[in-house]
């Protein structure tokens, strides 16, 4: 029971005891009621049997029983009990009562208190005594016993005891539900640290900052935040490894470009050769794209929080971007166009900014069919820019929508292309606070890309 849950079992811990503490002050309790309510029993009957024994006396010469009404009055109560006598002489001569009242061994002129049984079976308490009597010479030893069934002294047990019982039990409800309620409470930083730990993406890796933290958990966060550390280590390690070898790729390719084209220049009529130096430089520059790419993705990867809080006009960024790209799209024979809103300024790292939106315009430029329209779109939302590139072309099958942001995949292959374009605008925007959607253009025609970044203004 409660094994997984560490609220679960404080309380059990805490329960334990407490019940414990309640059963053995309860059963204090009810000996203590049980003492007052005997002890309330036994004077009444007591002074019954002195009362009783007070009235007799000699009349003419004979021992004579008035039971006066005060010495029964005494057992009134809601219960109503019966009450027993038995006065008798010396001879076993029944001067009043019953009978049936059984009398102990050895009674004396000492009052004595008994427990017994009548003949239908009913449990009574008893008190007896000898009272004796002198008259001229004669002496009468007469025998006076009151007994009562028990039903008034247990209803004052309950009664003494019931509001010790409700006091415990309440004290016990009370303490489980305030400690419930606190350890709900102080569990209260461990579940914002687990929230903290839960809602990060694989790149988060800034260490947890909880503001109240109690002292035992505070070992755990620093393990936790240092492992978080290693981790961070480990992943720029991996990440400026990329870096270094794609810029240490990046001159070589650049000179095996430069030499192919050289040679191809000077190439003679040999066919052969033409066609195997024209698949160089493909490859080459292929080979140069992917490099230029995993640089590009490893630079995303690692921009430092504080590069991506830069102010970058949106507006001017994307009218640089589609400058540059206007050639590539007339060689596709595509009309790009731009509805841009001015004065636009979002948060981010211009170079990544300019990145994100250049492989976006490029998907939209390279998979629309010649003839297409790409527009590039911007617009203010309510503290955000969406951006939006439309096309027209075949648009990406539902299926694909999603896996199109992994690495290295690719939905088509008429196309030249590394796989990285997606992930890169994907990877650029998380870093920069902001998200990126892919879903068919109007009608279910061609694609639309948008993104959603902060605004400038958002921040300062
Ligand atoms: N506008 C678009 N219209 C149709 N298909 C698209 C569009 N944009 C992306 N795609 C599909 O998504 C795939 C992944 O795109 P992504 O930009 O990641 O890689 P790529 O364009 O193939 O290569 P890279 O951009 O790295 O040179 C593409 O292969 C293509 O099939
Ligand atoms: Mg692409």
């Amino acid at each position: 029971m409660f094994s997984g849950s560490l609220r679960g079992r404080l309380l059990w811990w805490l329960l334990l005891p407490l019940a414990a503490f309640v059963s053995i002050s309860g059963m204090i309790s009810y000996r203590n009621a049980q003492t007052t309510a005997d002890l309330v029993q036994n004077n009444a009957l007591l002074s019954s049997i002195r009362i009783i024994g007070e009235d007799i006396d000699w009349d003419n010469g004979n021992v004579s029983v008035q039971i006066p009404p005060a010495a029964l009055e005494l057992f009134e109560s809601p219960e109503q009990d019966s009450v027993f006598y038995r006065v008798e002489a010396s001879g076993h001569r029944l001067l009043a009562g019953s009978p049936e009242l059984p009398l102990p061994r050895g009674v004396s002129d000492v009052p004595m208190l008994y427990s017994t049984h009548l003949e239908d079976g009913r449990a009574v308490r008893a008190a007896t005594y000898v009272r004796q009597l002198y008259d001229s010479g004669r002496t009468e030893e007469v025998v006076v016993a009151v007994a009562k069934t028990e039903g008034s002294r247990d209803a004052m047990v309950w009664r003494l005891l019931r509001p010790q019982l409700f006091g415990e039990v309440l004290t016990l409800v009370l303490a489980m539900v305030f400690v419930y309620l606190g350890l709900t409470f102080e569990l209260r930083p461990l579940m914002k640290v687990k929230d903290d730990v839960a809602d990060r993406n694989a790149s988060q890796l800034e260490p947890i900052r909880v503001a109240r933290l109690h002292v035992e958990l505070r070992p755990i966060v620093e393990a936790i935040n240092q492992c978080i550390a290693r981790m961070g280590q480990q992943a720029a390690t991996q990440r400026q490894f990329i870096s270094d070898a794609a810029h240490q790729l990046r001159t070589p390719l650049a000179l095996l470009v430069a030499q192919i084209q050289f040679a191809r220049q000077r190439e003679n009529r040999d066919a052969p050769l033409s066609e195997a130096l024209a698949g160089m430089h493909k490859s080459s520059r292929k080979l140069t794209t992917l490099t230029n790419k995993l640089l590009l993705l490893a630079q995303a990867e690692s921009a430092a929080p504080s590069s991506t809080r830069e102010r970058v006009d949106l507006s001017a960024l994307i009218a640089g971007v589609l400058e540059e790209l206007i050639a590539f799209a007339q060689s596709r024979e595509i009309d790009l166009g731009a509805e841009l809103e001015d004065g636009l300024y979002v948060t981010g790292d211009e170079a990544l900014t300019a990145a994100l939106v250049t492989n976006l315009v490029d998907n939209a430029l390279r998979y629309t069919q010649p003839g297409g329209r790409v527009t590039v779109h911007t617009q203010r939302g309510n503290d955000r820019a969406i951006v939006r590139v439309i096309d027209n072309g075949p648009g990406i099958k539902a299926e694909a929508r999603v896996r199109v942001f992994e690495r290295f995949y690719r939905a088509s292959s008429h196309a030249d292309g590394t796989g990285l374009g997606l992930p890169i605008v994907r990877e650029i925007a998380c870093r920069q606070g902001g998200t990126v959607t892919l879903e068919p253009g109007e009608g279910g025609v061609g694609l639309v890309a948008t993104v959603e970044m902060r605004l400038w203004s958002a921040v300062v």
